[in-house]
C-alpha cells in the first residue's frame, strides 16, 4: 500500500503535466485602453438613453436605465475578454474594430428603428469578425448585438430575431473556417437563401409581414427584400474584407492562402536567387506542417510563416551554406567570426525589412525573428574562442525575441532539425533519427528558447514523433527501387 501523500503528490504531478500553459495576451497601451473604455461607455449610453426619454421621469426609470447601462457595459467588457482569450495576439486596432461595429449597429438600430431588418444589420459584421478574429469572438458579438435592442424596438418579431440569430451563428461558425474567397461567395448566396426559406416558413402567416401569400414577391414583401438586402450587404462586405485586412491587420484564412502562393514575387525571387534556401524552406514547411497538424495548431499560419521565415537571406544568398556550391566560402575569406555573426543576424533584420516592404501581416513577420530566437551561433562562437578574441557571448546570439507562439516554436525546432535529418545516413534506424531530433529539441529547450511558446511536454513529444514520420517519408523517397528490364509495373 502506497503512502497517501505520495499518491497525492503523483496525482498533482500528472495534473500539472497535463495542463497546457496559457498564452499571455499582448499588452495594450494606456491611451488605447482609455479609447476602448470610452467607446464602451458610448455604446452603453446609445443602447440605454431612450429609457430616460419619458415625459415624467421617476426613480424606477433611472434605476432601469442604470441597470441597462451597466448590463451593456458589462457585456462589452465580456466581449473584449473573449476576443483576447481566443486571440492572445489581438491588438488594440482589432478590439476597436469589434467595438466600432457594435457601436455602428446600435446607432443604426436607434436611427432606423423597426425600418431596418435585423438580418442585414447583424449578419454581415459577424462575417468580418469571424474571418478576422475567429468563431468564438464572432458568436459573442452576435449574442450581444442580437439581444441588446433599444427600447423603441422591443416589439421586434421574435421569429425574425430567431432567424437572424441562426443565420449569424451559421456565418460565425463557417466564416471562421472558410479558406477561400469562392467559399465566401457561396456563403453570401446560401445564407440569404436559407433566411428567405426560414422567413417564408415561420413568418408568412404573420400579418405584420405578409398579409397575402400571393403578393409574396410584389407587395411590400419584406421577406424577399430582407434576404435580397442581406445578400447585397454580404457581397459588399466580402469586397471590403481585403481593405479591413490591411487597415486592421486582420489575417483571414483566404489571405494566408494567397500569401502561401509560390508564385508571389518574393518567393519566386527566393527560388531563383537562393535556390538552396528555397529547398530548405520547402522541407521545413513539410516538417512544420506535420507537427502542427499533430498538436492541432494553425496549419495555414505555419505553412505561410515557414515560406517567409528566411527571405532575409536574399540580401546575401552565398553567405549561407545551403546556397554555396562548395568552391568558396565568403566566411573563410573574411576570417572574422564577429563579422560572420553580423551577417547571420542580418538575415533576420533584412527579413523584417522585406516583410515591411511586402506588407506581410504581423503574425507572418513574427516568424522571421522568432525562428532564430536568441539561439547561439555555435560555429562562429567556437571559432572566436579558438582565435582567443575579445567578445561577449551576446555577440554570438541572435537578438530574438524567443518564440511567442506554438507555431513559431515549431518552426524553430523544424529549422534546427532540417539540416541534421537531411544529412542523416539513409540506412539509419528510426531510433537513431529520433535520438538526433530529441538532441536538437532538448538543446533548445534547455537554452530556454521554448519558455514563452506555451508548448506542453506532451506537445513537444508529439512534435518529435511527427518530425520522425516526415524523415521516414523522405528516406522512403530516397530509396532506389530495383528496376528489372521489361518489368515496368508501378
Ligand atoms: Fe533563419
Ligand atoms: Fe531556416
Amino acid at each position: 500500500m502506497q503512502n497517501p501523500t505520495k499518491i497525492l503528490k503523483k496525482i498533482n504531478y500528472f495534473w500539472r503535466r497535463s495542463q497546457v500553459p496559457k498564452q499571455v495576451p499582448i499588452q495594450i497601451s494606456t491611451i488605447d485602453k482609455l479609447i476602448i473604455f470610452l467607446i464602451c461607455i458610448v455604446i452603453s449610453i446609445i443602447s440605454s438613453y431612450e429609457i430616460l426619454l419619458v415625459p415624467t421621469l421617476v426613480v424606477s426609470d433611472v434605476f432601469s436605465w442604470l441597470l441597462t447601462f451597466s448590463e451593456v457595459l458589462f457585456t462589452c467588457g465580456f466581449l473584449i475578454l473573449i476576443s483576447r482569450k481566443e486571440n492572445p495576439n489581438i491588438n488594440s486596432r482589432q478590439i476597436l474594430l469589434i467595438l466600432s461595429l457594435l457601436l455602428i449597429v446600435q446607432m443604426i438600430k436607434n436611427i432606423f428603428g423597426l425600418g431596418l431588418s435585423p438580418l442585414s444589420l447583424i449578419v454581415p459584421p459577424a462575417l468580418i469578425i469571424s474571418q478576422g478574429m475567429g468563431t468564438v469572438t464572432a458568436l459573442a458579438w452576435v449574442s450581444i448585438a442580437s439581444l441588446s435592442w433599444p427600447d423603441s424596438i422591443t416589439n421586434i418579431n421574435s421569429n425574425l430575431l430567431l432567424i437572424t440569430l441562426l443565420c449569424a451563428c451559421v456565418v460565425s461558425v463557417l466564416g471562421g473556417r472558410i479558406r477561400s474567397r469562392a467559399q465566401l461567395l457561396q456563403l453570401s448566396i446560401f445564407v440569404p437563401t436559407g433566411a428567405l426559406i426560414s422567413q417564408w416558413l415561420l413568418i408568412r402567416n404573420d400579418s405584420n409581414y405578409l398579409v397575402d401569400n400571393q403578393e409574396f414577391f410584389t407587395s411590400n414583401g419584406k421577406i424577399f427584400s430582407d434576404s435580397l438586402l442581406l445578400a447585397i450587404i454580404m457581397l459588399i462586405t466580402i469586397l471590403f474584407i481585403p481593405i479591413f485586412e490591411s487597415i486592421f491587420g486582420l489575417l483571414t484564412k483566404a489571405r494566408l492562402l494567397e500569401l502561401a502562393d509560390k508564385e508571389k514575387p518574393l518567393i519566386r525571387r527566393l527560388s531563383i536567387e537562393a535556390p538552396g534556401t528555397f529547398e530548405h524552406t520547402l522541407l521545413i514547411c513539410g516538417l512544420a506542417e506535420e507537427a502542427t497538424r499533430m498538436i492541432g495548431g494553425d496549419i495555414d499560419l505555419i505553412k505561410t510563416g515557414s515560406l517567409y521565415h528566411d527571405v532575409g537571406k536574399l540580401h546575401a544568398p552565398n553567405w549561407f551554406i545551403e546556397n554555396q556550391d562548395g568552391t568558396k566560402n565568403p566566411h573563410d575569406e573574411i576570417d572574422d567570426p564577429l563579422k560572420s555573426a553580423k551577417v547571420l543576424q542580418a538575415h533576420v533584420d533584412e527579413g523584417l525589412k522585406f516583410a515591411r516592404k511586402n506588407r506581410l501581416p504581423t503574425p507572418i513577420a513574427n516568424f522571421i525573428p522568432e525562428h532564430q530566437g536568441t539561439l547561439k551561433m555555435g560555429y562562429f562562437l567556437n571559432k572566436a574562442e579558438e582565435k582567443k578574441l575579445n567578445f561577449n557571448e551576446s555577440d554570438f546570439r541572435y537578438k530574438g525575441p524567443i518564440p511567442q507562439s506554438k507555431e513559431t516554436a515549431i518552426l524553430m525546432l523544424a529549422d534546427g532539425c532540417e539540416a541534421a535529418l537531411r544529412a542523416m545516413d539513409i540506412n539509419a534506424s528510426d531510433y537513431e533519427a529520433l535520438e538526433t531530433i530529441s538532441k536538437i529539441v532538448n538543446t533548445r529547450q534547455v537554452d530556454g528558447q521554448l519558455n514563452d511558446s506555451n508548448l506542453s511536454r506532451g506537445e513537444i513529444f508529439l512534435i518529435k514523433k511527427s518530425f520522425l514520420n516526415v524523415w521516414k517519408r523522405i528516406r522512403h523517397r530516397r530509396i532506389q527501387y530495383p528496376t528489372i528490364k521489361n518489368n515496368t509495373f508501378s
